[in-house]
């Protein structure tokens, strides 16, 4: 079975033929990070614009380099939320109208639940059970897979996403978006224990996070610096965040293993490309002979693929779209209302 997957619900526009779920005939992804790099972060408008004009060339070339034609998809897929609306909609138009033109049948996929899907397309031997810890810019979550269409919230954000803290940091620090990737880059020459930055809802016996506090700490101890005119080494606030977050992440992350009986967790979403939380969350996972799986870099990043691996899965419960699928900004995981 030939899915071809649209994904537009943020700043890339991706599309990508998946075969019988986990094999990548394809997978092109247009970014925009360069247009909304000069204005700190992605502008909702702007990128409705440039999916528009970005999506039938992509979609083109996906079926090109997968070496198919139109008439040999099977099914069309595309994420329906969460997201940006204006992003989502045209994702949604565009796969609307091929699954009309083609008479084939439409699935409208969950964002975030294609971000975990991204591990399945990583390992062709993993199989649920699993806990899920998926970070990316606009969620933080601890999510259990009971199988491949079954999932349990059992923690997430009370404020902000981890990765909008990381962006937000790295913003104040007078890096460009996304910020992440240079915390990371910057952290690795930093001390950790440089600066003791408060752990969130460490005493709280919740799976949920807040990273709010944090990143205010953070703001406040930078601009602090500056009044007093006192050098920061952007190394070490860099890395005693970092190490602050993943702390948390981890610990989290590790009392959910205990409490759920589990023997696999797999990372997703953008921020599952942070090496210190790959490397911490590998250390904790060895100790225990817990299994650790995390998609490679281009599959943590909004992509088509990971759309039309968690559209396979659907299909195969015959969960289908009609053309009635809208857009929907804040669309809830399968299973929780
Ligand atoms: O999943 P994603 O591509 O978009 C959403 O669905 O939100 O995640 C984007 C987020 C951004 O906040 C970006 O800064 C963060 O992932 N990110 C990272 C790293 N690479 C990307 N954060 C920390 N370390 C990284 N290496
Ligand atoms: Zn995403």
């Amino acid at each position: 079975m030939k899915i071809l997957a649209f994904e537009t619900s943020c700043d890339e526009t991706s599309c990508a033929v998946i075969e019988d779920g986990r094999k990548i005939l394809s997978n092109i992804i247009s970014t925009q990070v360069p247009i909304h790099k000069k204005f700190g972060g992605v502008v909702p408008e702007i990128a409705s614009r440039h999916h528009i004009e970005d999506v039938l060339p992509v979609a083109i070339e996906a079926l090109t380099e997968a070496s198919c034609d139109w008439k040999d998809i099977d099914a069309v897929a595309v994420t329906e939320g969460p997201g940006l609306v204006g992003a989502l909609l045209v994702g949604v138009a565009a796969a609307k109208a091929a699954a009309w033109a083609l008479d084939k049948p439409l699935i409208g996929v969950n964002h975030m639940e294609g971000h975990i899907f991204a591990n399945f397309l990583q390992n062709p031997d993993l199989e649920p059970p699993f806990l899920a810890l998926v970070v990316s810019g606009g969620h933080t979550m601890l999510v259990v897979v009971r199988d491949y269409n079954t999932f349990e919230l059992l923690g997430e954000t009370r404020d902000d996403a981890v990765g909008e803290a990381f962006d937000k940091i790295a913003r104040i620090m007078g890096y460009p978006y996304p910020g992440g990737p240079h915390i990371d880059r910057l952290a690795k020459q930093g001390n950790p224990h440089a600066i003791p930055f408060p752990t969130p809802l460490h005493k709280e016996h919740s799976f949920d996070f807040s990273f709010s506090g944090l990143k205010s700490a953070v703001i406040n101890y930078l601009h602090t610096k500056e009044m007093k005119k006192e050098t920061v080494s952007n190394e070490d606030v860099a890395a005693s965040f970092q190490y602050t977050v993943v702390n948390t992440l981890v610990t989290k992350a590790m009392e959910a293993m205990e409490k759920t009986k589990l023997t696999t967790i797999v990372l997703a979403g953008g921020v599952a490309a942070n090496s210190g939380l790959r490397e911490e969350l590998k250390k904790e996972c060895d100790k225990r002979n817990f299994r650790m799986s995390y998609p490679d870099s281009i599959l943590c990043t909004d992509n088509g693929a990971m759309i039309g691996c968690r559209a396979y899965y659907m299909a195969q419960i015959g969960d289908y779209a009609n053309l009635t699928l809208n857009a929907n900004p804040r669309l809830p995981l399968r299973g929780i209302k």
